[in-house]
């Protein structure tokens, strides 16, 4: 779940994730009096400064156009549903088809043959000299969850079309053809599953179908919103979606990073080395409720206990992995019916883990989900759901363009450091190809 609370608002700090590799922006902090702002601040847990500053001091030999691309940034956060500094930018809807328009727009601009996909995934080939190799591929998403900032993904898209830019200004004439990308719904704001078009992309199946099926918190379902943005035409061709093995030689995206870590360092490069694999949890209890005053408290499974019980339980057994790395929140945690006289007869928890190590954080899963077993016996309730909603492999970032970044970083002279990116990004599933 890219909860990506990224509100950064200068671009000093670039993330590369890699194998794929992400690129990271950063964050400014100064107390606001603007409610959007204040909003944003709310939604994403970091303070938003508005600076005009974008990187000025990226020295290089391919001069990068930063004016423009600062421009771009700006003009595409326009195409928001809430007012600005804030984006909020969601699937298929009336400022997302236009943010959509304006990527191609920019990569026919650049020259680049573009193409979409039944879902919108948008491609913009630069064909090169051996147009029979598989191309290297860049890209990240537009989309925005409410009050976010202009740089989530953006960079990533109007980042990569500036550096195909810069190549072609340079004179450069690529052997393999270069990409960018643009996914479709990275953000799981209106459909609930995040990197829908990268996922889309990687071949899985049961996705193609359920979409077939799901709808909107509106009752609108995925295909009727896909055909009134001009996609999904054919009924039921999303496996038409799908890549084949091979499709890229590379995949490189550049991300902000969406924590607090190279700002605070004043580094300007994280090269991403893994990408931490999240799993989301749903569990449900229920129990006999009744009134918080007639009922005695000898007599009562109280559903509420049993899910903070369990809310508790999830740090322990995070904590007790014995890795920084390991990762396990409730977010979500609703009480029914959710009157302050009612014992609560039913309880609801979202429980995202994650860790780079894919065994360490199924052990963590597996703890959490005895633990349930086991808090329902001791209270007298039932465990009525405890269901894995996704429990996504990670990936890691492939070794030669690890180098590759490090070597342009050190020519660029460019602080850099190693990390490990604990967002969900479209590279997670860019990384099944190879
Ligand atoms: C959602 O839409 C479908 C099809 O139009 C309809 O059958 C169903 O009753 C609707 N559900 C709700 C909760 O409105
Ligand atoms: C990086 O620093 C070295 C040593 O100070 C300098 O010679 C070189 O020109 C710098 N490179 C760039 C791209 O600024
Ligand atoms: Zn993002």
């Amino acid at each position: 779940m890219s909860l990506r609370f990224c509100n950064s608002h200068s671009l000093y700090h670039l993330l590369l994730v890699l194998v794929i590799f992400c690129s990271i922006s950063t964050i400014y902090a100064e107390a606001n009096e603007d409610p959007t702002i204040r909003t944003m601040e709310a939604f994403s847990g970091y303070p938003i400064h508005e600076s005009n500053s974008f990187v000025t001091n990226l020295a290089s030999s391919l001069s990068v156009d930063t004016e423009t691309l600062q421009k771009r940034i700006d003009e595409l956060s326009t195409f928001s549903d809430t007012p600005a500094p804030s984006v909020t930018r969601v699937l298929y809807t009336e400022n997302d088809v236009l943010a959509r328009s304006y990527i191609k727009n920019l990569m026919g601009l650049s020259g680049l043959s573009v193409r979409e996909d039944a879902v919108g995934n948008i491609f913009g080939r630069w064909i090169g000299n051996e147009a029979e190799l598989a191309p290297v591929a860049t890209g990240s998403h537009i989309d925005a969850i409410p009050y976010s900032g202009k740089y989530d993904g953006v960079v990533g898209v109007l980042g990569a079309i500036e550096a195909i830019n810069v190549l072609k200004r340079s004179g450069f004439k690529p052997r393999r053809s270069l990409e960018v990308i643009m996914f479709t719904s990275e953000e799981p704001t209106r459909y609930g599953i995040s990197c829908l078009g990268s996922r889309l992309l990687a071949g899985i199946e049961s996705l193609a179908k359920d979409l077939t099926s799901t709808v909107d918190g509106q009752n609108i379902s995925f295909l009727d919103a896909a055909r009134s943005a001009g996609y999904a035409k054919e009924p039921n061709d999303l496996s038409s979606v799908f890549l084949k093995k091979g499709s890229y030689s590379a995949f490189v995206e550049l991300h902000i990073e969406q924590g607090p870590i190279l700002e605070e360092e004043g580094t300007s490069i994280g090269i991403v080395t893994a990408i931490a694999a999240p799993a989301s949890i749903k569990v449900d209890f229920e129990g006999n409720g009744g009134h918080a005053g007639a009922v005695l408290m000898p007599n009562r499974n109280d559903a509420g206990l049993a899910a903070a019980e369990l809310a508790l339980a999830v740090e322990k057994h995070v904590l007790e992995s014995g890795s920084i790395d390991t990762v396990g929140t409730v977010g979500i945690l609703e009480l029914h019916p959710g009157a302050i006289n009612s014992i609560p007869s039913k309880s609801h928890l979202e429980i995202d883990t994650r860790d780079i190590d894919e065994k360490r954080r199924n052990s963590v899963i597996e703890k959490i989900h005895q633990s349930a077993i086991t808090i329902a016996k001791n209270r007298g309730v039932t465990l009525s759901e405890f269901k894995i909603v996704n429990q996504d492999p990670p990936a890691l970032s492939e070794k030669s363009i690890i180098e590759a970044v490090e070597a342009a970083s050190k020519e660029l002279n460019l602080t850099h450091k190693f990390m490990i990116s604990r967002a969900y990004h479209d590279s997670l599933f860019m990384a099944r190809y190879r």
